[in-house]
């Protein structure tokens, strides 16, 4: 049991988060299927991460960790598209989705067999959005349920491109059907209905994969090799908006969070804000390897509810947790729908964010597919469940910087899934030594 931290100082200065996790991912994974040697500036060594290094690792393909003062760096000899070799026991991608998803996309296409795991949670999550387009191109996979949760048995086979349109927008099923793509005979063609995160198709294109888009829609070539790259990771906006919301919220606050990722399928926590009257400026923009990146600066200020529906949704979607608090601090209703994914996630999160709030004296109405927010402008001290999710615990502890009486969260250690150095960070922009977090 960890006590969110009771003090409400202001939170003051600038700090820059940790490298995107969706990228550093992106970047493991097209970086071992390159010719030649790629360096990663920034990656995220947090231990979603660091489970796609090790399967990489595990398939014979070399990764070595360096750094460049603070900056984490990895080096990895790519092995090219059919360079990979059979596992020789199963791959546990632990709490990460994306691992996961991603690898059954790219080992459905290799020629050996292989077994892809996870934690309680993940073996929890649906496959079948994967499995079936994975089938479909003739990918062999076995699994719980007729496939429809892990562990998932692969068999590599001979596999032909397809056209598919996404049932619902998921960055996770897309990717992984573009990197079944890359080792498929011809194209394989990929829509989805609304636009989700990109990092892959930038990626692709990053390292001179034969990708192209069209619209809504792109394609991918099958067996066109691409060589390594130098790649620089931007800051993560996921891990950003914990602080961008905390100092929205507390008074006395400014934040500065330099170099941050800001790709437009991922920015929707700014625009919200913004919504919401919060006095967010994004400045100096540029861009690294085909993402935009900026610096983004946050002053306190009274916070009014919104609507988020709609398009909004993949674009906040993992921001959820940390909205649901700003709105609980704002004066009006929030409403969140169109976004029953939230209950798919690393936990149900509408249904636990529902009763953390209810516990911290804040009215909701639950629906299927999103959660209405009295926001009233304060939160009272309670007991809390994560569930093991990283980005619930992570919107917990900003929850107790801004609740009268202690918010005590029952899991904290799980923050590492995304984000190690968090409670580091809101320390040292407290300008404070926290006192010390009561373990029970
Ligand atoms: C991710 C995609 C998103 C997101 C997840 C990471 C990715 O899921 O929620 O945390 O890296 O591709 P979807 O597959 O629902 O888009």
């Amino acid at each position: 049991m960890t006590q969110a931290p009771p003090i409400k100082r202001p939170l003051m200065g600038a700090l820059t988060v940790p490298g995107d996790k969706s990228i550093t991912h992106r970047a493991i994974i097209l970086s071992a299927l390159a010719r030649g040697t790629s360096t990663l500036h920034g990656y995220l060594p947090s231990e979603d991460c660091l489970r796609t290094i090790a399967a990489f690792q595990q398939m014979g393909v070399p990764i070595h960790v360096e750094s460049d003062g603070a900056i984490p760096v990895l080096r990895i000899t790519g092995k090219g598209l059919h360079g990979l070799s059979e596992p020789a026991d199963v791959i546990d991608c632990g709490n990460s989705g994306t691992t996961l998803r991603l690898l059954s996309g790219l080992l459905s296409g290799q020629p050996f067999f292989s077994v892809l795991t996870g934690d309680a949670s993940l073996r929890s999550r649906p496959m079948r959005r994967v499995v079936d387009p994975l089938r479909k191109m003739g990918g062999v996979i076995f699994g719980r349920e007729n496939g429809a949760f892990a562990p998932l048995a692969i068999s590599g086979s001979a596999r032909s491109g397809i056209d598919y349109h996404l049932p619902i927008p998921s960055a996770q099923v897309k990717s992984a059907l573009l990197l079944a793509g890359l080792t498929a005979s011809g194209t394989t063609r990929i829509s989805e209905p609304l636009p989700s995160r990109d990092h892959t198709e930038r990626m692709l294109r990053y390292f001179g994969a034969s990708f192209k888009q069209n619209g809504t829609g792109m394609e991918v070539h099958g067996n066109v090799a691409f060589e390594g790259r130098e790649i620089e990771i931007p800051g993560d906006i996921s891990s950003a908006a914990f602080f961008l919301v905390a100092g929205a919220i507390l008074k006395g606050s400014e934040v500065r969070v330099l170099r941050v990722g800001v790709n437009p399928t991922r920015t929707g926590i700014l625009d919200i804000l913004k919504q919401m009257g919060a006095r967010i400026e994004v400045t100096s923009l540029s861009e690294v390897c085909g993402e935009p990146m900026a610096d983004i600066v946050v002053r306190h200020g009274p916070l009014r509810a919104t609507a988020i529906d709609g398009e909004m949704v993949p674009r906040m979607m993992d921001e959820f947790p940390i909205l649901c608090i700003a709105a609980a601090m704002a004066e009006g209703e929030t409403s969140i729908r169109g976004a029953a994914e939230l209950r798919v996630k690393e936990s149900d999160r509408i249904q636990v964010m529902a009763d953390a709030l209810r516990s911290m004296g804040v009215a909701t109405d639950l629906f299927p597919d999103g959660l209405s927010i009295h926001g009233c402008g304060s939160l009272r001290g309670a007991h809390c469940k994560t569930y093991g999710d990283h980005r619930i615990a992570m919107a917990l502890m900003i929850a107790g910087l801004v609740a009268e009486g202690p918010v005590e969260i029952d899991n904290t250690a799980c923050i590492a899934t995304s984000f190690p150095e968090f409670i580091t960070h809101l320390k040292s922009l407290q300008g404070t030594v926290i006192p010390k977090n009561r373990i029970h």
